[in-house]
């Protein structure tokens, strides 16, 4: 079992639990958290859904090796249900990170309501050094929250955000000790319950009324090109490096 989902008290939670391989996520575990999400936006009682990984890893983002095996070939793909019923979740979704928050890791939280991390946490988004590019809206909602120049360090440049810059960038709403992230994003998750749920749900949909096209545009650019670019023979000496512990070499492309 690497996706754990329950519900209880209107919060569905969906954990991430895959610790030996640093909680990359697979096809199979992309399309149970879509499964999760659908299954709570349909179940009235459900109020909000929280998402977290484990005490010491949030996730190290896509498996590579599965990523390789079975490329998303189109929107039907798990990875584009699982971003599409998160970015269009009606309920809110609270994400507490520990550790590492690599990748699609650190995309989802730009599609979540509120975010909260470890002071331990790291995050990045190292699609260029895969070969790839940006995803599910990252090239708009980076730039947007963090300005251009500093998005530019993080997706051009691949750079690392510590858990104080990704607080500076606005991408996490709080940072607490390690040991009390996940009961805090829980706490905050309950007090939804506590509140009309089709205020908060019209709420939620005006606040992202305005975006939404714009959004669902550069979604389909940035999957045209990270579906390309998954091909190439920059991502293939990209991902080849990481599994052979090495550092890739680009220096054969023009
Ligand atoms: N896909 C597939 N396997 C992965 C993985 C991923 N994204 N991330 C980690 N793993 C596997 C490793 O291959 C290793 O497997 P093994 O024990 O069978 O050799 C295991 O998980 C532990 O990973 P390791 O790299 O040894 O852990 P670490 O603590 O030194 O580093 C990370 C943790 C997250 C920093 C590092 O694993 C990493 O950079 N992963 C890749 C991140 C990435 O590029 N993701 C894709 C973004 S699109």
């Amino acid at each position: 079992m690497t996706i754990r989902t329950t519900t209880v008290d209107g919060v569905c939670t969906i954990e991430i639990a895959r610790p030996e391989k640093k909680n990359a996520l697979t096809v199979a575990m992309y399309q149970q958290m879509a499964d999760a999400i659908a299954a709570a936006h349909d179940e009235g009682s459900v109020r909000v859904i929280l998402i977290h990984g484990q005490p010491e890893i949030f996730t190290a983002g896509n498996d590579l090796e599965d990523f390789m095996k079975n490329p998303p070939a189109d929107e039907k793909a798990p990875v584009f249900q699982f971003m599409a019923a998160l970015g269009y979740a009606e309920k809110p979704v609270v994400i507490a990170v520990n550790g590492a928050a690599v990748g699609i890791g650190t995309t989802m939280l730009l599609h979540a309501d509120l975010v909260y991390c470890a002071d331990n946490a790291m995050f990045s988004m190292p699609f260029v050094n895969l070969g790839l590019c940006s995803e599910f809206a990252s090239s708009l909602l980076v730039p947007l929250a963090a300005g251009y120049h500093k998005a530019a360090e993080k997706l051009l440049l691949g750079e690392p955000m510590s858990a104080e810059e990704a607080l500076e960038m606005k991408i996490v709403n709080r940072i607490l000790p390690p040991g009390e992230v996940l009961d805090y994003a829980k706490k905050q998750a309950a007090r939804f319950t506590q509140l009309p749920p089709a205020s908060v749900r019209e709420t939620k949909r005006l606040m992202k009324a305005g975006f939404r096209t714009i959004t669902e545009k550069i979604i389909q650019d940035e999957a045209k090109s990270f579906a390309r670019m998954l091909r190439t023979d920059e991502a293939k000496e990209a991902f080849s490096a990481f599994f052979e512990r090495r550092k890739p070499d680009f220096s054969r492309f023009a």
